[in-house]
């Protein structure tokens, strides 16, 4: 009973947080699935892009950073609900194809006029989803709620129940970049393995979903922002970096060499991480 509870109560939160709050979809600027932290093997920005320092990257930073009273510029982008893409529901999302190949007839399937910004968006979103990962890494494109919870199902272990967490603006405000200060110390979530998943500007709601071998710690952070704005941070971090591309955007924001040191990065609000819950065994652990 417990489990379904849980499990019922997970749906309906991935209701609320995506129908409700109309997450789930809009990266309603351009940037692309590095920014907020994991490989970028998806897109390899261009280092002018770090001349004048792309706010959006200002996500960064070391385990080191994760102290009280520690405060450092974050960008926390903010969407309008209103223009969140839709949540398919698993049938509708599969009727339709997604895969680059079928680029040209997806422009004409939504009258998208070739090189608008919706196009060029969804061109970035269908070639992030089929850039083969890195190693020791899975990675899967949902398309559904549905196909997501498989996904995080088959890494998590199919016997496991899993929670899902994420960042929350504890006050409303405009402010997207500021400096923030932690203001307590912050609470690791275990996180023996973890599935994080990140929405991707399309049409409809398309979350890239990703696991890596490596280690990886999660943590809640409370932040406190100049202007007084709260926010309970989900922050990831890399313990092992060394697979990761040399271009990826994080060694440059913090300027370190590739592998030499861990690599955490916050999360936005419509991102979220799945954990398994911890029970007394230890099944959670060996599936896979
Ligand atoms: C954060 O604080 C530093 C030091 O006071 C300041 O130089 C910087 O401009 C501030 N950043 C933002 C985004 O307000």
């Amino acid at each position: 009973m417990g489990a379904e509870f849980a499990f019922k109560f997970f749906l309906l939160y991935l209701v609320l947080v995506m129908c409700v709050d109309g997450k789930g979809g809009a990266r309603d600027d351009s940037q692309s699935e590095g920014m907020h932290g994991e490989p970028v093997h998806v897109h390899d920005h261009p280092s002018s892009h770090m001349d004048h320092m792309d706010h959006s990257l200002l996500v960064f930073f070391t385990l080191n950073d994760l102290k009280v009273g520690r405060t450092m510029p974050i960008y926390f982008p903010k969407k309008d609900p209103s223009k969140s893409p839709r949540l398919l529901p698993r049938e509708d999302a599969n009727s339709i194809p997604f895969s680059y190949e079928k680029f040209p007839y997806l422009l004409q399937f939504f009258s998208f006029s070739n090189g608008s910004p919706q196009a060029i968006a969804m061109e970035d979103t269908l070639r992030a989803c089929e850039i083969k990962p890195i190693k020791g890494e899975v990675k899967f494109c949902a398309t559904s709620l549905e196909s997501m919870l498989d996904f995080v199902q088959g890494i998590l272990g199919l016997e496991s129940r899993f929670k899902v967490v994420s960042t929350t603006y504890l006050t409303e405000s405009s402010i997207l970049l500021q400096n923030y200060t932690i203001l307590e110390v912050p609470k690791e979530v275990p996180a023996p393995k973890m599935v994080a998943c990140h929405t991707m500007t399309y049409p409809y709601a398309v979350f890239y979903c990703h696991s890596q071998g490596t280690k990886n710690k999660v943590f809640m952070v409370s932040l406190i922002g100049e202007n007084g704005d709260r926010v309970e941070a989900l922050a990831v971090c890399h313990l092992d970096t060394s697979q990761w591309s040399r271009n990826h955007v994080s060694f440059k924001v913090l300027g370190i060499e590739p592998g030499s040191s861990d690599v955490c990065h916050f999360f936005p609000e419509d991102n979220l991480v799945y954990v398994p819950m911890p029970t007394m065994s230890n099944n959670l652990i060996n599936v896979m």
